[in-house]
Order: C-alpha cells, then structure tokens, then sequence
C-alpha cells in the first residue's frame, strides 16, 4: 500500500503548468502527460508489495485487473504495469478506466469470478488513483468543486486473489463470499463526472450521503447473503464501506445503527488519506487486518467472522461484498 496524498500535485507541477490551477482553462494533454506515466508507475509500487508479502514467483500471476479512474490510453495501464512490474507476457489483463470511487468493490467483484472459474489462478489485482485529472482552480460559481478537492487524494494499492490457496505458502487474509452491485432508485444526477477539455468535472449533489444512509441497510436485507446466515445484526458485522466522506460515514453510522467504533478504520483511512478513490476500500481492509493483529484479535476482521465491504459510485451505485475473516494465528515473526 502507498501511504501518501496528492503526489502528483505539488506546487513545483502547479507552477510549471499553470492551466491546471485556472478554473476552466482546457488542461486535458496536461493531465492526460502525468497521468498516463504516474498511475502505472503508483500502481507497479503497490503491486510489487502486494506480490513481496505473498512471497510467490511473479510468473505464478495468472490475470491482471487494473482500475484507473482517468488516464485512458493505448496500451493501457494493464500494458504498462507488465513491462514494469515484468510479469509473464501472457497474463490475461483485464483493464477498467473511468468507473469512479465504487471500482474497489467491481473489480474484486470480478477478480472473484476470474478466480473461481479458472482453476490455479492468480488475479493480480491493482487500483491507482492519481486525482490530477479533477483537480483545479476555485470558481464562485462551483461551490461543488471545492468539495471534491477537500475529499480526493492519491494513493494506490495492490491485492492477489485465488481459490483454493495452498496454505504450506499462501497465507489468505479475507475471503470473498457473495459479491453484488445494484442502482439506488431515484438517484438519478447524483454523482456525476465528465471528462472535459478542461479535465474531470464532478458533480456530486447534496443529498448523496442521505440517499446511501438511506439504502444502506435495505442493500444488506435484500442481498441474499445474511438471511440465510441468520445474520440480521448489523453491528455483528466488520465494517468496511468505502470512506466517501465525512457526511457519508455519519449518515451509514445512524441509519444502520452501528456502533461508533464499527466504522473505526474507515475514519482512520479517511482521516489520513482521504477518497482515494477505488483504492481507498483496499487501504480499509489492510487497515483492518494490520489493527486486528496488533491489538490480538482472533480474526482479521475484529476477531468478528462476517463483514461488508460496500462501494459507492456515479449511478448512484454500490458495490456490496460480504467478507468473511481468517483466523489469526500469530507466530513469532509476525509483525503489524
Ligand atoms: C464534503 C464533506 C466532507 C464536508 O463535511 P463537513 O465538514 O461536515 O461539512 P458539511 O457537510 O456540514 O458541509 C459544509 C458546507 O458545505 C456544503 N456542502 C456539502 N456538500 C455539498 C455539495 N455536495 N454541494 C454543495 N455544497 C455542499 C454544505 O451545505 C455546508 O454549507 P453551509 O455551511 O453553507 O451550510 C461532507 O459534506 C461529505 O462527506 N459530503 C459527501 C461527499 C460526496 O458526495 N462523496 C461522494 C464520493 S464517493
């Protein structure tokens, strides 16, 4: 996991590029020259620690899931991140661009059913958000603008899937159970964003943190995962929904009547990296288990054995996971 924010906004790139600070200035060659090369590059980083702690050969990589919410191009960051991270040239690349903050929850998703339905596979899974694209100077007509530049920030991260693992060398941390995505009924113009000459324009409307309050608990009732669990308790539950923003978290909180602590990780990543977009659920989880080692919990989801991930998006959208923690068993060289 990278562990910083707004690496490729730096005053140094803000001076030498001053179109990308003007409110409406067209920007997008500007954007598109950073991005293309950082993102992959943010991404191998992530990658390359990803694979350094599953501690197997590169060439055991069977598929590669990138997500990107900007950068379009030819060959893809699925390409670039190849050459970079010099995986075997005949990884099956799957590459998603442009799906917004919920892509964490797709791409696992996806890699799922990569990973189920082909026998020994590896799904190399990478997601980078560099936030250049949308960033920009204020405008007194777009007061919605400033509200993305205070939530957005960079980061990446990198995570391999299977089934089956061969626990004499693998050492699985979460288990992915049941996978779902649905549209929120009238949420249509929620969250919206366009790319423009002048780079990514979002709208994100006011009543977004009502309407996910609102839907959250009614998404885990008719997901046809917990019932047959038993499972109606929600506070039962590790909690790891994507850190949208401040609001988002506060509407999830009372509507579903969690407990304060419930959404401790999630305010912690929010609180020191922001909405990194797709990348942000998978600093959640690793904020989870590294927490739940540290403080000698028997699972890697609280001691708990069910949780949720979910994902929100333009749409309005969410991506819902159901989670099911590892046992921890801790032997010396462990360390968080
Ligand atoms: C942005 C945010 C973090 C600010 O939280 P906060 O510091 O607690 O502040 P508030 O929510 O009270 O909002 C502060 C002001 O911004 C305004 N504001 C908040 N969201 C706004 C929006 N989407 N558009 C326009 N104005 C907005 C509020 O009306 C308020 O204005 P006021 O002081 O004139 O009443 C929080 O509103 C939030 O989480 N919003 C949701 C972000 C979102 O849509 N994310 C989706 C990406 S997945």
């Amino acid at each position: 996991m990278i562990r910083k924010r707004h690496l490729y906004i730096t005053q140094e790139i803000l001076e030498k590029n001053p179109e990308i600070s003007t409110y409406d200035a067209p920007s997008l060659d500007t954007r598109q020259d950073i991005k293309i090369v950082e993102s992959p590059k943010l991404g191998a980083e992530a990658a390359m620690k990803a694979i350094e702690e599953w501690g197997q050969p590169k060439a055991n990589i069977t598929h590669l899931m990138f997500h990107s919410t900007s950068g379009v191009d030819m060959p893809g960051a699925d390409y670039q991140i190849v050459k970079l991270l010099g995986l075997r040239l005949s990884v099956k690349r799957v590459m998603l661009y442009h799906q917004g903050c919920f892509a964490g929850g797709t791409v696992l998703r996806i890699a799922k059913d990569l990973a189920e339905n082909n026998a020994g596979a590896r799904v190399l899974v990478v997601c980078s958000g560099v936030t250049i694209y949308g960033f920009r100077g204020p405008s007194d007509s777009d007061l919605v603008f400033l509200v993305g530049q205070a939530i957005f920030g960079d980061g990446a991260a990198a995570v391999i899937l299977g089934a089956d693992p061969n626990t004499s060398v693998e050492r699985p941390l979460f288990q992915l159970v049941y996978a779902a995505e649905t549209i929120f009924d009238n949420s249509e113009g929620s969250i919206e964003a366009h790319l423009r000459e002048l780079g990514l324009t979002f709208h994100l409307s006011k009543n977004v943190p009502t309407l996910i309050g609102d839907n959250a608990e009614k998404c885990l009732i008719e997901l046809e995962a917990f019932s047959p669990l038993g499972i109606s308790d929600w506070n039962s539950l590790f909690w790891v929904p994507h850190p949208g923003g401040l609001t988002i978290l506060k509407e999830i909180e009372a509507k579903v009547g969690l407990n304060k602590e419930k959404l401790e990780t999630t305010w912690h990543v929010f609180g020191e990296y922001g909405n990194m977009l797709s990348a942000s659920v998978f600093f959640g989880l690793d904020e989870m288990r590294r927490k739940s080692l540290e403080e000698g919990k028997s699972t890697t989801g609280e001691g708990l054995e069910w949780g949720v991930l979910f994902g929100f998006r333009p749409g309005l959208t969410v991506e819902t996971i159901v989670l099911h923690s590892v046992p921890i068993v801790t032997t010396p060289s462990m360390s968080p």
